[in-house]
């Protein structure tokens, strides 16, 4: 049943189990119609005047620039920030943050995510202290904004009932950098909800956070799908029904990631390749949130081959992002 969209006004997006399925389901609604209108180049100015900060602790190429462009599309302002060009870097107290942007503008969107235990509970304590919704950008616990666009392409490409669909979340080499937990974490506690059953594969040591396990599992029990782990990267491939292998750093290791990154070399071998697609369904789906390490997570055949889906991923970080920034920052009215 459809929701009241002026009921979303002023909430803040730091979880995707902060909001209740039927509330996901009309943002993705909400997704639909403003790429729809997107594509027809239709103007869809609901946000007009209003103004976005995006304060980013990391790197982005798709976040940013979907929001960014998302919100000159709705007809306001998104404003970059990061932590060296505010007070941030000297310490300004996420209180003072909160306050503040809130006296300015009309939403407030954060990117904290390279620090296991520091960047969920830094957005939240913003968000105590704001009077805009806080949308959350990535963080160490999720990346809701890039979970609920995986989720519209899921949707687009095998139907809005994805009951018994079998996802396989696997950890996968990449030398580049200890990639945060956010992505498989924020897939196991968003598909199920939806249906969906979870293999999530890495191997011993790449352990995702426990306590955000157990509420990803107990979301699994109430919508009667199941969360399995195995330390097999062949045996989350057997029979998926789409893949998602991607790094992710060990949680132990963060703060010397030079080592731990030595370390995972001897995981070399976790990589998509051709062969492991073939373990999977014949029509299988690969994705990727992005960036990809090419050559190390996934082959370039694969990344660039028919099973692919990770430029309608990246696409539909805009659009689901719109859907976000409309309906918590009054683009319905309310
Ligand atoms: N997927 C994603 O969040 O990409 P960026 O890090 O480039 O924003």
């Amino acid at each position: 049943m459809a929701i009241d969209r002026t009921g979303l006004v002023g909430r803040d997006f730091i979880e995707t189990l902060d909001w209740t399925v039927e509330e996901i389901d009309e943002a993705l609604a909400v997704s639909g119609e403003l790429k729809a209108a997107f594509r027809n180049g239709e103007p869809h100015r609901l946000l007009p005047d209003k103004t976005l900060f995006m304060l980013f602790l990391d790197k982005s190429t798709r976040t940013r620039n979907a929001f960014e462009s998302g919100m000159t599309q709705l007809g306001g302002h998104a404003i970059y920030l990061d932590a060296e060009k505010t007070q941030v870097a000297h310490g300004e107290s996420p209180k003072d943050m909160g306050v503040i942007l809130s006296r300015y503008g009309h939403g407030l969107a954060i990117r904290h995510d390279l620090a296991p235990y520091e960047g969920n509970a830094w957005m939240r304590e913003i968000a105590r202290w704001a009077d805009i919704p806080v949308i959350n950008l990535q963080c160490d616990v999720d990346h809701p904004t890039q979970t609920i666009a995986d989720l519209m392409t899921l949707r687009e490409h095998r139907g809005t009932d994805l009951r018994g669909l079998r996802v396989a979340v696997s950890w996968a080499y990449a030398p580049s950098y200890a990639k945060p937990l956010s992505v498989p974490q924020g897939l196991a506690t968003l598909l199920p909800r939806f249906g969906i059953d979870v293999v999530i594969a890495h191997p011993p040591g790449f352990e995702l956070m426990p306590e955000v396990m157990e509420r990803a599992e107990a979301a699994a029990a109430a919508a009667g799908t199941t969360i399995t782990v195995t330390h097999d990267m062949d045996e989350a491939f057997a029979d998926a029904d789409v893949v998602y292998p991607k790094s992710w750093g060990r949680l132990d290791a963060f703060r010397d990631e030079a080592t731990a990154l030595a370390e995972s070399g001897a995981f070399r071998d976790w990589i998509c390749d051709a062969r492991r697609m073939s373990l999977a369904k014949s029509d299988a789906l690969y994705m990727h949130c992005l960036p990809a390490d090419r050559g190390s997570e996934v082959t370039d055949d694969v990344i660039d081959g028919p099973h692919s889906v990770v430029y309608d991923e990246a696409e539909n970080r805009m659009h689901t992002g719109k859907a976000l920034m409309a309906l918590t920052m009054g683009g319905f009215g309310g």
